[in-house]
């Protein structure tokens, strides 16, 4: 097999303006004649394929939700016959269904190339190792990292999640110089390296690509530092492709470069769906140009973040995922994300990156505890002191009060995929 070109990388804003809007009417097409749900919902509100002449005239087209692949269960959002998916994967769906998406063979490749795109730009070459540690099955990191590693002429060590002692093993005497895990789990690690007296500074690793759950700059700062190597940003969901719908180019390391040839991003205000302009924050909404199986127009992703222009090539970036719509809080009326509480614990050089947010409620207040370890276990005296500073700091951000707690090294609960984050017991409704 021949190593992907990457001439995409070099299109002029006018040739992707162009491409893009070719290809949009095409999938706006397909999923019109072939998506029955998508198509209704165009029917209700009167709008037609044929009244697209712009790509601004997309805002006039109805939204795609998670509900409508819930609805659809398992494959009525297909536009192709079941029989015609290679592939389904399905979102772990802690409550009710799980949302299934299929894939063509066409699909498979298509999502193979742009992962090799996202890891290429990232840093890795063909001839790679690279210790592929998200999950496999039915989440789409294992299988997604998998085939583009494969993709870019990279030897690809089937890891999956689990087995921390194996992982620290298997990366040291294989050699791997790329890594693929989300950043918590990277955490984790880092901590078995630790345990088992191995500097991770010295294996060969030389990049990793991290995503599926948001993470901070400081968390990109304690990986770099820990593992001496790139911490790159690598965005996508399952609805939409999987891993490589966006990544960031090891050069600029800027946020991801969403890959504009293939989904066309938008951002809309949460609350009223109308779009904004770029540069303001908001929810980011994807419509995918060439998708087979399963076209999605308007997909609502529910993260949030900016619409930054190109840097490395023509095509946006997204800054930084702050949160998901559904994942904020509400503390006695004030709007947090997790990500906020990270970033005033990751200010500390002596706190770590294993953190958890438990809410309760006594009577009418809301009750906020931070529960974070240290890097090492601490004196009495620097504990208060971390937990003064870490309550002065998020009193000063948000303006709550929280208890703090430094609990013992190894006393939160590991992930092998993406970490929970908040343990919410207060009472429903
Ligand atoms: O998490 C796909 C993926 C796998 C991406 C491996 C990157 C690496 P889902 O399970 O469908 O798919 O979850 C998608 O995860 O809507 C975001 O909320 C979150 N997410 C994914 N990548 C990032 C990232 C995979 N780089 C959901 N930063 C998305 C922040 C991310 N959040």
């Amino acid at each position: 097999m021949t190593t992907p070109r990457f001439d995409e990388l070099d299109l002029s804003l006018d040739a992707m303006r162009a491409l893009q809007l070719a290809r949009l009417k095409a999938a706006l097409a397909h999923a019109y004649a072939n998506q029955a749900p998508y198509r209704a919902k165009c029917q209700a509100t009167g709008i037609h394929p044929d009244d697209l002449r712009e790509l601004a005239d997309l805002g006039r087209f109805p939204f795609t939700l998670k509900a409508d692949l819930r609805e659809a269960y398992p494959f009525g959002m297909f536009a192709v016959p079941r029989e015609h998916c290679v592939r389904v994967h399905a979102s772990s769906g802690t409550t009710g269904r799980p949302t299934v998406v299929g894939y063509t063979a066409g699909d498979i490749a298509l999502w193979g190339d742009l992962m090799a795109r996202s890891m290429y730009v990232g840093g890795a070459r063909p001839g790679d190792i690279v210790h592929n540690a998200y999950g496999y099955g039915l989440f789409t990191g294992g299988l997604g990292a998998h085939y583009g590693a494969e993709r870019l002429g990279c030897t690809v060590v089937p890891m999956s999640g689990g087995f921390g002692e194996r992982q620290i093993q298997l990366i040291r005497e294989f050699g791997a110089q790329v890594l693929m895990l989300t950043p918590s789990y990277m955490m984790a690690l880092a901590d078995e390296f630790d345990r088992q007296g191995v500097d991770p500074r010295a294996t060969a690793i030389r990049v990793g690509f991290f995503g599926a759950e948001p993470w901070t700059e400081g968390m990109r700062v304690q990986i770099e530092q820990r593992l001496g190597i790139d911490a790159i940003d690598l965005y996508g969901l399952s609805e939409v492709m999987g891993p490589g719908v966006a990544c960031e180019f090891a050069t600029t390391k800027d946020g991801p470069t969403i890959w504009e040839d293939h989904f066309y991003p938008e951002i809309v205000d949460p609350d009223s769906g109308e779009p904004v302009a770029d540069g303001e924050p908001g929810e980011l909404v994807l419509t995918s140009l060439t998708k087979e199986a399963l076209p999605v127009i308007r997909y609502r992703t529910r993260d949030l973040t900016r619409l930054l222009p190109g840097s490395a090539t023509v095509m946006r970036r997204m800054a930084k995922i702050t949160g998901r719509s559904d994942d904020m809080l509400i503390v006695r009326g004030v709007n947090l994300f997790p990500s906020q509480v990270e970033e005033q614990i990751l200010r500390d050089p002596v706190l770590s990156g294993h953190y958890v947010i438990e809410l309760s409620r006594t009577g009418a207040l809301d009750d906020l505890l931070v529960r974070v370890e240290p890097r090492t276990e601490l004196s009495a005296d620097a504990v208060g002191r971390a937990a003064a500073d870490l309550s002065q700091r998020l009193k000063g951000m948000c303006g709550l009060s929280a208890d703090i707690e430094i609990a013992a090294v190894g006393a939160i609960e590991r992930s092998m995929g993406k970490a929970r984050r908040v343990i919410d017991r207060r009472p429903k409704g």
